[in-house]
């Protein structure tokens, strides 16, 4: 596997790349690689001649200085798991490479999708990611690029900055990778103690009554089940939960409508801030 630090030179790699016609596929992380990140570099594998994965902790998207300052940081250990998973490039630059002068966002109008869930409690949030995807889309040119559907309202974002940016590359959604207790995989489980470990897969749990209950219940006495079931736990507290459409991310009123709908869910356990979906 390459492993490149600087762009310039990773440029200058893609563009021999490009001069032999390979296709590349490209899967943006911020590191601390689980079997969710290994899933979407196996997608890749099997739709591109070269599959580049990089990790950056984009400080832009944070509002909340903790969770940055205690992003799980595994370079070494995400290196072997790529070479294993066959990844043919690692690029992983510094802060200093990506944001030559400020470390500013970029403000974009995503049509009102930023908004919703994650935009209403993480301020400039997806600024921040549309503007470190904006720029590794430049600096990289896939044809196509992996996001999973754990970040859905994410994934909706980034279809919508291909079209706000004419950009070519084709963004492919990957289904939600669990641990076998139910937890979708997260590099934030990894700062769960014991105890937040062992009560946070009641999220899914939670997740599939919502789905059962779909077909007999509306939204509102579904809510308040969720709040409940929240309001009974003592590891494990409830920031947001809602139902929405899958491409206005608008909140559902009508169940029984025929657009695509998923729960979506937000979570603290102590400060670890946790996220999941479910399609209905
Ligand atoms: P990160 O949280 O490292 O996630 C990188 C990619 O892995 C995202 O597309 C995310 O949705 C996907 N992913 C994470 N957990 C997953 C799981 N359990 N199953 C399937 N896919 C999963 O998302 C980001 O980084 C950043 O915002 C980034 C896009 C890299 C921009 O900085």
């Amino acid at each position: 596997m390459e492993f490149f630090n600087k762009k310039q030179v990773l440029t200058s790699f893609i563009s021999n790349l490009k001069s032999n016609k390979k296709t590349i596929g490209f899967v943006p992380t911020m590191g601390a690689l689980h079997l969710g990140h290994l899933s979407l570099v196996e997608a890749a594998r099997k739709e591109n001649d070269v599959v580049i994965v990089s990790i950056f902790v984009n400080p832009t998207q944070f509002d909340n200085k903790n969770d940055l300052n205690n992003y799980p940081k595994t370079l070494e250990k995400d290196k072997k798991l790529l070479a294993i998973q066959k990844c043919d490039v690692l690029f992983a630059p510094s802060i200093a490479d990506i944001y030559s002068t400020t470390i500013v966002a970029e403000k974009f109008d995503f049509g009102g999708l930023e908004n919703e869930m994650e935009g209403k409690f993480r301020k400039h949030h997806f600024d921040g990611v549309g503007t470190i995807v904006k720029s590794l889309f430049e600096i990289i040119t896939p044809n196509n690029a992996y996001f999973g559907e754990k970040d859905f309202q994410q994934l909706q974002i980034i279809k919508k900055l291909t079209s706000i940016c004419n950009s070519n590359v084709t963004v492919k959604g990957m289904p939600i990778f669990r641990e076998k207790d139910g937890l979708a995989m997260s590099s934030r489980n990894a700062r769960l103690s014991a105890i937040q470990r062992t009560a946070a897969p009641f999220i899914y749990r939670v997740l599939q009554n919502v789905k059962q209950k779909v077909s007999e219940h509306n939204t509102r006495d579904i809510e308040k089940f969720v709040k409940n079931a929240f309001n009974n736990h003592s590891l494990l507290e409830l920031e947001y939960f809602t139902i929405a459409d899958e491409n206005t991310l608008k909140p559902s009123k009508n169940l029984e409508s025929s657009n695509k709908k998923r729960a979506f869910i937000a979570v603290f356990a102590g400060d670890i801030r946790l996220i999941d979906n479910i399609a209905l």
